[in-house]
């Protein structure tokens, strides 16, 4: 694999984009956003993952991503976890501006606003890279136009795994035309797990013990006005979505729009 240099198009394989990087930022050891330049015909749905590898490599290796910015974005932007020995995740954390970086055409995926029915909040519950979704929705005005309030909950080990997130948001808040549509309207609830923090404790045991909704003046969750999104590992994926079935909510799908649904942290 040789990174680096524009690749023929003999590298672009059928039905992948080769597209160019436009920056990359690293948080820590282990995580890393980047975004990339986006065709024009390239359309997608807030919320929605594609499939992303290296040129130049015999048999590219692809891994599911994420979109982290919004639909309206004029480049791409993905938030992503740096695994050591991981076939796609070792070679592309090395990729600098200028780079060539592939991508299937065909988005896809679960967490969007078409499949939740209507509400009056909407829940975001996030942990690791698992935010990339949500740094999606949280920037689209279609998510603002449907919910009235928009929780995002995200959860990590340590304080410096929340910054692209809180970077996000604060970039947000003080955006020109965004920064009326999410005042007062965005909550932001961070919470880590292996440090000392102003808020501790696993996204779930928050829930279950009601004290996210305590803390941020809440009613508890239920399917009359609440509508849930959850992105995690796949342990985070269960114990999350059982206690949204125990708040009375209803797993929803795209075919069949619900009050939550759920999607899998891909590279993990
Ligand atoms: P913990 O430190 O208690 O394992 P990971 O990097 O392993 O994906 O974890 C990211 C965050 O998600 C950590 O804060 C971790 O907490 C938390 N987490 C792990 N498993 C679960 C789960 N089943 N439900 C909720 N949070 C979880």
């Amino acid at each position: 694999l040789i990174l680096g240099g524009s690749p023929s198009p003999f590298d672009i394989p059928k039905g992948c984009f080769g597209l160019t990087v436009t920056e990359v930022q690293h948080y820590t050891d282990s995580l890393f956003r980047f975004r990339i330049t986006r065709p024009q015909e390239f359309r997608f749905r807030s919320g929605e993952f594609v499939m992303i590898g290296l040129p130049n490599a015999e048999k590219p290796v692809f891994r599911a991503y994420s979109v982290a910015s919004p639909s309206w974005d004029e480049e791409l932007e993905f938030y992503s976890i740096k695994v050591p020995d991981g076939p796609l995740t070792e070679h592309l954390q090395k990729i600098q501006p200028g780079d060539t970086v592939l991508m299937r055409k065909k988005p896809t995926g679960t967490l969007v606003n078409d499949a939740l029915l209507p509400g009056k909040r909407v829940w975001m519950f996030s942990t690791g890279t698992g935010l990339a979704p949500f740094a999606s929705l949280i920037r689209d005005p279609e998510t603002y136009e449907k919910f009235e309030t928009i929780v995002l909950v995200h959860g990590c080990r340590t304080a410096a795994e929340l910054k692209y997130g809180e970077d996000l948001v604060a970039s947000l808040r003080n955006a020109p035309l965004i920064g009326e549509m999410v005042d007062g309207h965005l909550f932001h609830y961070t919470t880590v797990t292996r440090e000392n923090f102003d808020r501790q404790g696993r996204v779930t045991d928050l829930i279950s013990s009601g004290k996210l909704f305590d803390d941020l003046g809440l009613a508890r969750m239920g399917p009359e006005e609440d509508r849930a999104m959850i992105c995690g590992s796949m342990a985070m994926l269960r114990d999350t979505k059982e206690l949204c079935i125990e708040h009375g909510l209803t797993e929803g799908a795209n075919n069949k729009p619900g009050e939550f649904v759920v999607e899998r942290a891909f590279v993990d």
